[in-house]
Formats: structure tokens, C-alpha cells, sequence
């Protein structure tokens, strides 16, 4: 069932160079009990980005590769219908599939990496929009027991880039499948973010599709993010610290123009990206590691940095945010 010495190079989309022990790809539910039934200590490895591998993996690693789509349910009066996705199918890809069959809701989310099934564990989001707002459920195997439980989003604990799997049930289930409630008629339209709203200006577009809202984030998303079959990277390193609005009212005397969420009366977001320009990392290259040069959020792997290499990069980032704002940066990316 499993193979040995595996690297998992082309699998993790930083492109860091590190081995798995013993490693099996799975592509069913019988498969992966069989393997449950066996190990109860394992590396779930989806789509590979939104990990930094610091080591090699002891641990037997899953590569979960179960594809499908299928339309749940489709009553002819209702606006919505729900659509059923393996976890082992690109995420990218299942969002295209929902355009070709004029299914609404994840438009926002598109060119996002990674695999459906991991979709969930941090809760992606961009551009206005976050998984749980067309999260229906999803089935997870509980490893110690074999069986296959239902989540509904009260289950989940979604937050901002965070859910249930990332803390309480970290490496207790592995998700396989995800199910989202999509729009097929009056489609809702999102196009709050100022980036999409010049985009399709740009475009002359006024009433906008879904498909006119997905073209807009992807050309956004090309424009600004490095693509990791070019340049490796998993996306936001860090995530958009909360600030009090005290603290925030500090740093803003001296920086006039400094971007901001408000996200209640007394808490404000700012974002990392801006926090780590203003310490100068922008652009920056140390060895092979680096910050990328359009979007100081995403730390890049040029061709052989390691991920420690990558790690020292982020822990000096942090330092020199903390002595210049007071703000500590967390990690989005998981650091293996
Ligand atoms: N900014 C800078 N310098 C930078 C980067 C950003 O000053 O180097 C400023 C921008 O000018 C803008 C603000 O920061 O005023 C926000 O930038 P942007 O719109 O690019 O979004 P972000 O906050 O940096 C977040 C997500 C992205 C997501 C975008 C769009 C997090 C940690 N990141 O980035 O998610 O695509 O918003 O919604 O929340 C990811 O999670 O991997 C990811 C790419």
C-alpha cells in the first residue's frame, strides 16, 4: 500500500525539497478505511498549498487524490442547488466547472490553489467572499474510530482563515468530501472589493456575470500573486492582524495613509502586506528566499531555498513588524 523514500517536492507548491518515509496515494473511501484501520498517526496531504516543509515527513503520508463532482440536489423552484465535490479534485478547477454550468458563488474565489478538500480547513476567502458563505457540509473519516461523520457549518467553527480542523480536531479527521449550496438563478453578485469594482471598469462592464466577476479575480489574482508553477510560494504567508482601535489611532499618526478594515468599534485589521513593506522587506532575496515583489504577504522560494531557510526569512519578518508597529504577525501557512 505504501511506497518509500518519496519526495514530495512537486507536491508541496512552495517546491521545498523534502522526503516522505512511506507515502500512499488515495483515490477511494475503501482505500483510505484500510489505511485508517492500520495507522492512526498520519500526514494528510491535500493539495500541498498552504504547508512549509521544515523536515522530511516520518509519519505515513496520504496524498488524497478521490475526484467527482455531483449535483445534489436541483428542485426545479428553487434558486439553489447543491453540488457535491471529492476532496482530491483541484480546487481551481471545480470552481471553472461551476462557470460552465452557470453555477453561482465561488466566482470570487477563483485561481485559489489547492484541493477542494482542504478548502474548508482554513476557510479560504478572497476578494469579498469566504468559503462559508456557500458552505453547505462536508463527510470526514474520524481516524481513530473509521467512521464517516457530517459537518454542518455549526460544526465547523469558521473563521476567519480558520475552522474546527485547524484547532480542536487538527489531524482527527480527514475530509472527504464537501458539499456547497450554489445559486443556478439570480446569481449574487459580489463586487465590493475595490480592485474588482476598477477591474471591471476597466473592462466596461456594469452588470456583471459570473463569469465577468471570476475573469476580474483572476486577472487580479495574475497581476499581484506569483504563480507557484513558476515561482514557489503558498499564497499569504502571514494573516491581516486585528488591532485595537487605540493601538491602530498610534500607528496612524505617523503613517497618514495607512490601509484598514474596520471590523467593530473598538477592532481594526490591517493589512500584513503594507506592515511588512513599511519594515522594508518588499522585494527582498536571501539566498533563494524571498518576499515577493508585487505582494509582500507571499514569501517565495526563487529554486532551492529550503524551508528553514523560508522560516528565518518569516521569523525576521515578524521580529522587525513587532519592533516597529508592537504587532505580532501570525502564520496563515502551517509550518511542518
Ligand atoms: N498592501 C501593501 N503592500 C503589499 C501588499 C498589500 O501596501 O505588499 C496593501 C494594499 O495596497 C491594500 C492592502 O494592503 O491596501 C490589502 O492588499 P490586498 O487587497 O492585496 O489584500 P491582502 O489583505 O494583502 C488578502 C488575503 C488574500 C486575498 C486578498 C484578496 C489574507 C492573509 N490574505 O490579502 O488571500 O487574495 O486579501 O481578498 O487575508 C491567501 O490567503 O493566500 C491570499 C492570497
Amino acid at each position: 500500500m505504501f511506497e518509500e523514500n518519496i519526495s514530495l517536492q512537486h507536491l508541496n507548491t512552495f517546491g521545498i525539497k523534502a522526503m516522505a518515509e512511506k507515502f500512499a496515494e488515495v483515490n477511494s473511501v475503501d482505500q483510505l478505511s484500510a489505511i485508517v484501520a492500520l495507522h492512526k498517526d498520519l500526514f494528510i496531504l491535500s493539495g500541498g498549498s498552504n504547508i512549509l516543509l521544515t523536515k522530511d515527513i516520518t509519519k505515513p503520508v496520504i496524498h488524497l487524490v478521490n475526484k467527482g463532482i455531483e449535483v445534489m440536489d436541483q428542485e426545479k423552484e428553487s434558486d439553489f442547488v447543491l453540488v457535491r465535490a471529492q476532496a482530491g479534485e483541484n480546487w481551481h478547477e471545480f470552481v471553472m466547472w461551476c462557470l460552465s454550468h452557470d453555477l453561482g458563488g465561488l466566482e470570487n474565489l477563483s485561481l485559489i490553489p489547492g484541493n477542494v478538500g482542504t478548502s474548508p480547513m482554513q476557510n479560504i476567502g478572497a476578494y469579498g467572499v469566504e468559503l462559508k458563505d456557500v458552505f453547505y457540509e462536508l463527510e470526514a473519516m474520524e481516524i481513530s474510530t473509521g467512521l464517516i461523520k457530517t459537518f454542518q457549518p455549526a460544526d465547523c467553527n469558521f473563521a476567519y482563515r480558520e475552522s474546527v480542523f485547524k484547532n480542536r480536531l487538527k489531524n482527527k479527521f480527514i475530509i472527504i468530501n464537501v458539499t456547497f449550496k450554489l445559486t443556478r438563478t439570480h446569481h449574487r453578485i459580489n463586487a465590493s472589493y475595490g480592485a474588482i469594482q476598477s477591474k471591471l471598469e476597466e473592462n466596461n462592464v456594469d452588470k456583471p456575470s459570473i463569469k465577468d466577476i471570476s475573469d476580474a479575480v483572476i486577472s487580479i489574482r495574475k497581476s499581484k500573486l506569483p504563480d507557484p508553477q513558476e515561482i514557489g510560494n503558498s499564497g499569504s504567508f502571514f494573516k491581516n492582524p486585528v488591532i485595537s482601535s487605540d493601538h491602530f489611532a498610534e500607528i496612524e499618526k505617523n503613517f497618514k495613509e495607512v490601509p484598514h478594515y474596520v471590523i467593530s468599534p473598538t477592532e481594526i485589521k490591517v493589512p500584513a502586506g503594507w506592515l511588512v513593506e513599511q519594515c522594508g522587506f518588499k522585494g527582498k532575496r536571501i539566498g533563494d528566499a524571498g518576499v515577493h515583489k508585487y505582494q509582500a504577504l507571499v514569501l517565495v522560494n526563487y529554486d532551492k531555498a529550503t524551508g528553514l531557510e523560508i522560516l528565518e526569512l518569516a521569523s525576521d519578518i515578524q521580529e522587525a513588524v513587532r519592533v516597529k508597529f508592537r504587532i505580532d504577525l501570525e502564520m496563515e501557512v502551517n509550518i511542518i
